[in-house]
């Protein structure tokens, strides 16, 4: 067992050398590219009701060794996800011969991923997509071998959970009174514009619990884990607009509208109130029973502070906890929470702002600024954060946001700024910048999807495929990846295959 274990690690460590096997073909176009492939003569027809799957320890988590003779497809994995993985990419060799039938050259492939955080994340707030949407979406990710989907559910513009027990929830945060009438500020170049509205009421839209769980197991099925987010204390205010007494103010939702413009909302949760908090436990809780992953996210980003400077009650809390002041409530309600979800068998991940302070070491960060942007808290950056013992999983700007223009010469599509090329998304190395010592902290990365400005899904779509190719090599191979060019070759095939099956992605130029 222990020789087969060396064995493995020898053949990764050499993944440069076997993956020239693979280059040298052109028949093996898979995304992403296995760590070691050496191609055979002959084929084997394509029966995923015959494959022979054998139990092998040695094996690494996730990975798989496939073996594909005349004789038949043999499968080596120790887990259920390797046998699903070898299952993706046997359905990705396949090749259609005739009307009925299809076959899978003879090949011998030895694969496992470098990160165990493959995400793509989506906002489901700004702009709400569906349980349709979600599944396509889940159904893609599965087949390039991403495993977690980051689900965006609540923030200042749109509350997506019917939560039991707290009614108003849905009945005003999962509606919009009007949304911002320009496509994109950026374009017309003027903040003046960004802000007019359409008059056009938005929602109610939201999941019942039931489609929460429909979701969970269409994932599961996928070996994809779904994470959701609560975001806390800031870009609550959907919430808010359902129950303004949990503001520091209740007479600013007297509309009882969650915010109409993007950007991000004075009106935070009042930490000094304890029904406010009681709140936040009693949703997360929930959230705990009807997501049976390991994570919850808890936002964590954006949050100003200076509706807690004039609050009495949040005053009351920074003296009753001999805190120092303001700066200290958001790390105050950030432990509270932290271990909220540990005495549930939980980690808590969060935005890279949630780890400023002295917060338990089970938090994971999900680091995505790579400066002092949004609410201009101090820079957490990944590789601190994975310096302090923190996991963490990296997410930033300038690689892993398909919100972000993709540089094409014609794009029919609004982004909210900055041009991120398929070659920059291949070009990502989540452990650039982090010491060797601490790359163990680095879980792995994920394409973020913010839905400011992607209003449906064939925009969603466009976004993210091809991108969410490159960054799906990129979480699979890491360091093991072969460069640009040979991945675009095959990004090539690949596009043409989801451009054939309905998806509308973007070309590559
Ligand atoms: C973020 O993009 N505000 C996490
Ligand atoms: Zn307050």
């Amino acid at each position: 067992m222990k020789d087969h274990h060396v064995v493995w690690r020898l053949a990764l460590a050499c993944a440069a050398v076997f993956a020239g096997f693979a280059e040298a073909s052109a028949a093996i176009d898979l995304i992403p590219m296995p760590v070691k492939v050496e191609e055979r003569e002959g084929t084997c027809p394509y029966d995923p009701g015959k494959i022979d799957y054998i139990a092998d320890e040695s094996v690494p988590k996730e990975g798989y060794r496939l073996v594909v003779s005349p004789e038949g497809v043999k499968v080596f994995a120790s887990d259920d996800a390797g046998r699903f993985y070898a299952g993706e990419t046997l359905r990705q060799l396949a090749k259609r011969i005739s009307e009925s039938e299809k076959v899978v050259p003879c090949v011998e492939i030895e694969d496992a991923p470098r990160y165990p955080w493959r995400g793509f994340h989506l906002d489901e707030c700004r702009h709400f997509f569906g349980k349709e949407t979600v599944k396509s979406m889940l159904d893609l990710m599965a087949r390039y071998k991403l495993n977690r989907f980051h689900w965006h559910l609540t923030d200042d513009q749109g509350w997506r959970l019917d939560v039991p027990g707290y009614p108003e929830l849905v009945r005003y945060g999962a509606v919009r009174s009007a949304s911002v009438r320009h496509r994109c500020w950026a374009s017309t170049g003027s903040k003046e514009d960004a802000d007019k509205l359409n008059g056009t009421r938005y929602g109610p839209y939201f999941y019942t619990e039931s489609d929460l769980r429909e979701i969970v197991a269409y994932a599961a099925e996928r070996h994809i884990q779904v994470v959701p987010e609560i975001e806390l204390p800031g870009h609550v205010y959907a919430a808010l607009a359902a129950y303004p007494e949990f503001a520091c103010f209740p007479e600013n939702l007297a509309a009882r509208d969650p915010r109409l413009v993007w950007g991000i909302e004075s009106d935070v949760l009042c930490i000094g109130n304890d029904r406010a908090l009681k709140f936040m436990e009693n949703v997360i809780d929930w959230t705990c029973r009807v997501f049976p992953g390991d994570v919850v996210h808890i936002g964590g980003d954006e949050c100003p502070q200076e509706r807690w400077k004039t609050c009495p009650k949040c005053q009351a809390r920074i003296k009753a906890e001999g805190l120092k002041d303001v700066g200290d409530l958001q790390p105050w309600v950030t432990r509270r929470f932290v271990k909220f979800l540990e005495a549930r068998g939980k980690r808590a991940l969060g935005w890279d702002e949630y780890l400023l302070g002295d917060i338990p070491k089970s938090a994971i960060g999900m680091s995505w600024r790579e400066d002092r942007v949004g609410a201009g808290h101090e820079l957490v950056s990944g590789a601190a954060a994975a310096a302090r013992g923190h996991d963490v999983v990296m997410t930033p700007t300038s690689y892993c946001y398909l919100d972000y223009g993709q540089g094409l010469k014609e794009d029919p599509f609004t982004y909210i700024f900055g041009k991120i090329t398929l070659e920059r998304c291949y070009s990502f190395d989540p452990c650039a910048g982090v010491p060797e010592e601490a790359r163990r902290h680095i879980l792995g990365g994920q394409g973020n999807n913010w839905s400011e400005y992607t209003w449906n899904e064939y925009d969603l779509q466009w976004k993210a495929w091809p991108r969410m190719l490159a960054l799906a090599e990129v979480f699979w191979l890491g360091e093991r990846k072969q460069g640009y060019a040979d991945f675009e070759r095959r990004a090539r095939i690949h596009r043409g295959r989801l451009v054939a099956s309905g998806i509308n992605c973007a070309p590559i130029e």
